[in-house]
């Protein structure tokens, strides 16, 4: 199946980037086409809320790098979404980004299938994350694969030598590229 890492992190190289390439790795493996998306890179603003999307079938009136990754969403049938904490919530540019994604709000999304990949320097700092991802799951009927949240990220790179790396990659590895 086709899946699409959205990686909210600023820092290249980071250890949200790590998690992300892992997952990536895993499910590659298993047979899957992934794709990852820095958003960092991407010029994309606040939704207006202006509903202009609803009566222009799912066209966003702002006209920025949210249309390629609409279009990348529609074709995706597994958003990954990868996320450092940035004061106990996901970062600002993965956040602008989901409410974007309110284009797809009412003519639907093409994947109905999701993962969260959290990570932080303290451990626990996931509740708010958790809960908005499982609302949204809830609301919206996406069947989540998997959350996986690694605390004690203090340095750049400290994921490299994380333990529970092996669960990013064990989750992209059990994605089965038939199962959409
Ligand atoms: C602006 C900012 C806010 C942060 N807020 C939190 C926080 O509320 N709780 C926490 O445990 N870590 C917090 N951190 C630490 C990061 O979540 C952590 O270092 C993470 O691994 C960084 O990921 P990255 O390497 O992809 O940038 C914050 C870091 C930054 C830069």
């Amino acid at each position: 199946m086709k899946i699409t890492i959205l990686n909210g992190s600023p820092r290249r190289g980071g250890n949200t980037e790590i998690m992300a390439n892992e997952f990536a790795r895993g499910s590659q493996e298993a047979g899957n086409e992934v794709q990852i998306i820095n958003l960092a890179g991407k010029k994309i603003a606040g939704c207006l809320g202006c509903h202009y999307c609803f009566s222009h079938n799912g066209e966003c009136v702002q006209k920025d790098d949210m249309a390629e990754i609409l279009e990348v969403l529609d074709e995706t049938d597994l958003v990954v979404f990868a996320s450092p904490i940035y004061w106990f919530d996901i970062t600002g540019q993965l956040k602008c980004t989901i409410d974007r994604m309110y284009a797809r709000g009412k003519i639907g999304f093409n994947f109905n299938k999701t993962a969260l990949l959290l990570d932080s320097g303290a451990s626990g700092v996931y509740n708010a994350a958790l809960a908005q991802y499982k609302a949204m799951c809830s609301y919206l009927n996406w069947q989540s694969v998997g959350e996986v949240c690694i605390p004690a990220m203090i340095e750049k790179g400290s994921m490299k030598t994380a333990p529970k790396l092996q669960e990013v990659y064990n989750l992209g590895k059990s994605i089965n590229p038939e199962n959409n």
